[in-house]
C-alpha cells in the first residue's frame, strides 16, 4: 500500500515494548496496514523498556522493512540516553508543539543531533480558544489567511515537520495551502510571545502521566 505518494508512519504502544514484543507488534501493524514496509516507526511513549524496543527497531531497520526509526514524546535527556547507549540515533521525535508550547530548547537539541522535530497538536487541539486567539486572529486577517494556516506556516518556517489532523476535506485542503506566503521575522517573533512554558495537553515529565498511560494498556 505504501507508495511514493504516501508516507506511512505508525507507532509502537507501551504494552508491546521489549525486543520480541516489538518485533511481533511491528508485523501485526504491517498486516493491519496491508503493507510490507513502513516509512517511519515510532516509540510512542518514553517509558518502560524503550531500549529493548529500540534494539528490535534497529534490527528491523537493518533488514529494510522500516525506512526510518524514531520516537515520540521524548525529552532531550531521554533522547541523549537513547543516542548514547545504542548504535542508531532516532531520526524523528514527535512532540506536542504549538504557539502555547513552542519547544525551542528541545528543537535546538534535536537539530544538534540531526533529529527531525515532528509536531503533534499544531492547533493545540483547539484548546485555549486557539482558533479565535486575538493575536493570531489579527495576523490571520492581515495576510489574509486562517489562524490554522498562519500556524502551519510558522511551524514550517521553523523547520518543524507538521501533521495537522482533520476529517473535513475542506479543512484538509486549507491546511495544504500554506506554500504561497511567508511570515515576516517580526510576525514569527510576535507568535513567540504566546509561549506558556509548559505542555497544554500532555506533560510527559509528570509522574501521573505514567499511571494514565498504564490505563491505556490492555496488558503490561
Ligand atoms: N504522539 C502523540 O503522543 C500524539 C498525541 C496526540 C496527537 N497525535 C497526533 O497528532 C496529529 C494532530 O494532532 P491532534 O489531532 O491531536 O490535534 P490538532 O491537529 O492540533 O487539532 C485537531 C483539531 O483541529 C481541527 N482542525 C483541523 N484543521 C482545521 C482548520 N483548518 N480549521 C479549524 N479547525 C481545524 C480538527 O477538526 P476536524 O477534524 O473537524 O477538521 C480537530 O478537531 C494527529 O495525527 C494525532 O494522531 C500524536
Amino acid at each position: 500500500m505504501a507508495g511514493e505518494e504516501i508516507f506511512l508512519t505508525t507507532k509502537l504502544w507501551v504494552q508491546d515494548y521489549g525486543y520480541e514484543s516489538t518485533q511481533q507488534a511491528f508485523y501485526r501493524s504491517l498486516e493491519r496496514l496491508q503493507t510490507d514496509y513502513l516509512d517511519l516507526y515510532l516509540i510512542h511513549q518514553p517509558y518502560f523498556d524503550i531500549h529493548g524496543s529500540w534494539w528490535a527497531m534497529e534490527d528491523l531497520y537493518r533488514e529494510g522493512v522500516i525506512k526510518a526509526i524514531g520516537v515520540s514524546n521524548f525529552s532531550s535527556a531521554q533522547l541523549a540516553d537513547l543516542i548514547t547507549f545504542n548504535r542508531i540515533a532516532p531520526r524523528v521525535n514527535q512532540v506536542e508543539t504549538h504557539p502555547f508550547c513552542q519547544q525551542w530548547r528541545a528543537a535546538d537539541f534535536m537539530q544538534q543531533h540531526h533529529i527531525a522535530i515532528e509536531d503533534w497538536a499544531p492547533f493545540a487541539e483547539g484548546k485555549n480558544d486557539f482558533f479565535t486567539q486575538p493575536l493570531l486572529a489579527t495576523l490571520a486577517e492581515r495576510y489574509p489567511k486562517s489562524v490554522a494556516q498562519i500556524i502551519l506556516r510558522w511551524l514550517l518556517q521553523r523547520n518543524v515537520v507538521v501533521i495537522p489532523k482533520s476529517v473535513n476535506p475542506q479543512r484538509i485542503a486549507e491546511n495544504f495551502t500554506v506554500f504561497d506566503f511567508s511570515l515576516t521575522e517580526q510576525d514569527m517573533a510576535t507568535i513567540a510571545t504566546l509561549e506558556l512554558g509548559k505542555p497544554l495537553i500532555a506533560n510527559h515529565a509528570d509522574p501521573e502521566r505514567i499511571a494514565f498511560i498504564v490505563t491505556r494498556c490492555s496488558a503490561t
